[in-house]
């Protein structure tokens, strides 16, 4: 049986996120609802929550979760829009917002979701089906270097260029479509030593690409920032080093009032400081919680706040 998702750092990141019983919340990445839960479970009753998800499955399964619930608007969108949302809701401000990052064990476990190397199916990998390009689109259809450039930068893998020349001569023959295709080509180049991680690697950096995760990460913090009411929250779970900096940098950034050289004399850059940062660390999960779910391993959890 397929498991649909245990919530990560469940706790932590309800209790930085969560300061005011009647406050306004969004969570950017419903899934199946655990985090939405834990936050409406913390609110009173004139407290509510916003929930978005770009997967259909998961939106249409906290749609029938949640129907007796009037403190939550779900809805199936991208996270990066937050500002569309708030307008539609006629909100100016959240008390605190809430992302976390990447994929559910659903979406990993199922077949039918294409993300995982481990399961016969379609090369997709697409989070939001309305997207144009899947995976199996740009394996075919991009440059060699191109290929071997998203596996390198989004994957980290280092036998990146090797694998892209594989995969531009099998894609000769016969045009790869589904995971165990793609599977096979970088079985064949690569050191049954080092498999597990190098297919983790390469499916992670088609899934990022695919998906823009990186960039729609950006356009999420940047749009929050400003629909933060003083003292709310910005908390972000993220799941693999590339996500990770890209927030920590973001919260050092907006945590900065002069963004002058050092030996300037007087400060002309008319930076505004936006956040404060409030986990100068991040936060992991307890041993306790990797033993018992293991996909939270790699979890990070950052806090900031809007002063
Ligand atoms: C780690 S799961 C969240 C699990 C959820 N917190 C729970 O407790 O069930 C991440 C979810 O974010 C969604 N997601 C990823 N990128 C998104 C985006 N840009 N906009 C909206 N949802 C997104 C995925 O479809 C997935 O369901």
């Amino acid at each position: 049986m397929i498991q649909l998702h245990t919530p990560v750092l469940l706790k932590e990141s309800a209790d930085y996120l969560v300061t005011k019983k009647d406050g306004v919340y969004f969570e950017g990445t419903l899934g199946f609802g655990g985090h939405t839960q834990e936050i409406l479970n913390r609110l009173s009753n004139k407290g509510s929550v916003v929930s978005t998800d770009v997967d259909q499955s998961a939106f249409d399964f906290c749609k029938e979760k949640f129907k007796a619930e009037n403190r939550v608007k779900l809805y199936k969108f991208n996270f990066s829009l937050i500002d569309v949302l708030a307008k539609i809701e006629s909100l100016e401000f959240f008390d605190g917002i809430l992302a976390d990052l990447g994929v559910s064990s659903f979406q990993l476990e199922s077949a039918a979701a294409g993300f995982s190397y481990s399961k016969q199916s379609e090369l997709d990998l697409r989070l939001d089906k309305s997207l144009r390009k899947t995976a199996a689109d740009f394996i075919n259809q991009e440059t060699e270097e191109k290929i071997a450039n998203v596996i390198f930068e989004f994957g980290e893998e280092k036998n990146s260029r090797k694998i892209a020349r594989h995969i531009s001569v099998a894609r000769k023959n016969k045009k790869i479509q589904s995971t165990d295709e793609l599977k096979k080509i970088i079985s064949s180049v690569t050191n049954p030593k080092y498999l597990t991680k190098t297919l983790s690697r390469v499916f992670q950096a088609l899934r990022i690409y695919v998906n823009d995760e990186l960039g729609i990460l950006k356009s999420f913090l940047e749009n929050s920032v400003p629909l933060l009411n003083i003292g709310g929250r910005l908390v972000v779970i993220s799941y693999h080093s590339l996500e990770d900096r890209i927030v920590k940098e973001f919260f050092k950034y907006e945590s900065l009032n002069c963004i002058c050289p050092p030996d300037a004399p007087i400060c002309t850059c008319g930076k505004v400081k936006r956040l404060k940062i409030i986990t100068k660390k991040p936060i992991v999960p307890p041993e306790s919680e990797i033993k018992s779910n293991n996909r939270s391993r790699s979890a990070k959890l950052r806090v900031a706040e809007r002063v």
